[in-house]
């Protein structure tokens, strides 16, 4: 029997720091952060929690913990600095190193090619809107196989087209921070042909082992079960789910979508002769799945489409999705939140792994990230999370119940494996089963780390 995966996950912009170490290129990331844009928490990932210097001991921590499988990304704009040049051989050194120490550690080294951070030439270029950066994308993700797949048996292309592009294109809080749902449309087209064309690669080089992608889902409940109502949960599943997996696991973009999308006035003329057998044939092993609440909703009544996050995690905050004529967001006022306004619902994870089972063929899934931020405090040099443990074993038991019902679940990542960089939420937003000291970068582990460590122990060999 292979065994199940238990770890945790990271993404190097948000806990590499070294931006600009050893050859490394500038990402958009660096930039924003770098700039007046970045206004809401005005913090950088120039050092982060220093794991590219740290890598040693926090893969030694996790197997301490008895973690067998860490899920990392790797830097695109270390291994090729401008995006399409020349590739810089320190950075494959560094990666090959941090593959061997998870594998020296008994851990299962999972990478992802792109998360969110995109080399500033391509992004200068256009980014995800230009098709150009659909061929940059398979070619370095090339360079990857060939430096590392002797030694990575688990390939994810992509982390999450779907939440990434909102962000970047309809919350406008990520890079470019545009609000515009049709550039949203077409970075995101064009973000699933550079997923499909790294798988087909991958597939043509024969290279040992299975490749994803990491598709962020949840469930979508309403509170009312009117004829209305049902259709808005319809178009939000479209909207958040559908347009990613669907394309991702069956090969093309469900019908109805592209057909509402066009409805809504959007410029189609991405799309290329070509495109849909590039779709078909890249379809994925296995989907990374990030699962952190439900998708509540309700009718679209009126005014424009206008998206919000709650990036400071007080009542200065909001998080607001009206979409026009699809959906908007409702909220349960009677359910618990965290400080940033995430409802706390672990039978998300059930759920949406039985909808997944029944939609997709029983496909294999891992869940690659679950995980909650809060404002951890320090006591005596210790933490005390017993909120994440709760938020971990509600999700867990969730996992184990589909589990039981016959859901092909192969592995359960922590986000994350240490404090790091919680994007344009900044730092105090923290997910690490390991505590960071960010002015000292000293690793504690938090009693969530304990709670896990005895959970995987608990487990045997068994799920
Ligand atoms: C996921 C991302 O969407 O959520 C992670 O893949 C991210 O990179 C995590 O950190 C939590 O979101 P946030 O915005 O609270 O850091």
């Amino acid at each position: 029997m292979t065994r199940f995966l238990w770890g945790s996950a990271t993404a190097a912009y948000q806990c590499e720091g070294a931006w600009d170490e050893d050859g490394k290129g500038k990402s958009s990331w660096d930039v924003f952060c770098h700039s007046d844009l970045n206004n809401v928490n005005p913090v950088t990932g120039d050092v982060a929690s220093d794991h590219y210097h740290r890598y040693e001991e926090d893969i030694r921590m996790m197997a301490e913990g008895g973690q067998n499988a860490y899920r990392f990304s790797i830097a695109w704009s270390r291994v090729v600095p401008d995006g399409t040049g020349d590739v810089n051989e320190a950075a494959l050194e560094h990666y090959s190193r941090v593959v061997d120490t998870c594998l020296a550690h008994g851990v299962e080294p999972l990478v992802t090619l792109y998360h969110y951070d995109l080399p500033q030439t391509l992004f200068a270029a256009g980014g995800w809107e230009n098709r150009a950066t659909i061929d940059a994308f398979a070619r370095y993700a090339t360079v990857c196989f060939d430096s590392l797949g002797d030694r990575v048996s688990h390939w994810m292309t992509i982390n999450e087209p779907g939440y990434e592009t909102l962000c970047s294109y309809a919350i406008g809080n990520y890079p470019p921070n545009v609000r515009d749902l049709g550039r949203r449309w077409h970075a995101m087209y064009n973000l699933m042909l550079a997923s499909a064309s790294a798988v087909t690669a991958f597939r043509e080089g024969g290279y040992p082992g299975r490749i994803g992608l990491v598709s962020d889902s949840y469930p979508v409940h309403t509170l009312e079960n009117t004829p209305e109502f049902e259709q808005a949960a319809h178009f939000a599943d479209l909207f958040q789910n559908r347009c990613v997996n669907d394309t991702a696991i069956l090969g093309a973009f469900p019908a109805e979508f592209m057909e509402k999308i066009e409805a809504d006035g959007t410029d189609m003329s991405f799309i290329h002769e070509g495109d849909e057998s590039v779709l078909r044939s890249g379809t994925i092993d296995f989907l990374g799945l990030n699962v952190y609440d439900r998708f509540l909703v309700k009718p679209y009544t009126t005014g424009e489409t206008d998206l919000r996050a709650n990036n400071t995690g007080d009542a200065s905050g909001e998080n607001r999705v009206v979409v026009k004529d699809w959906f908007e967001m409702d909220e349960d006022p009677t359910t618990e939140k965290n400080p940033w306004g995430m409802e706390i619902y672990p039978a998300a994870m059930y759920e949406i792994l039985v909808e997944l089972r029944d939609r997709y063929s029983n496909i294999p899934v891992i869940i690659t990230e679950n995980g909650v931020g809060y404002r951890d405090v320090v006591e005596n040099g210790e933490i005390h999370d017993s909120y994440r443990i709760d938020y971990l074993r509600g999700f867990i038991d969730e996992m184990q119940r589909a589990i039981g019902a016959g859901c092909d679940v192969q592995g359960y990542l922590v986000w994350s494996t240490m404090d790091l960089y919680s994007w344009i939420n900044g730092y105090e937003k923290r997910y690490g089963l390991v505590h960071v000291d960010f002015d000292t970068l000293e690793r504690t582990p938090k009693d969530s780390f304990v709670w896990y460590a005895n959970h995987i122990s608990s487990q045997g060999a068994q799920r």
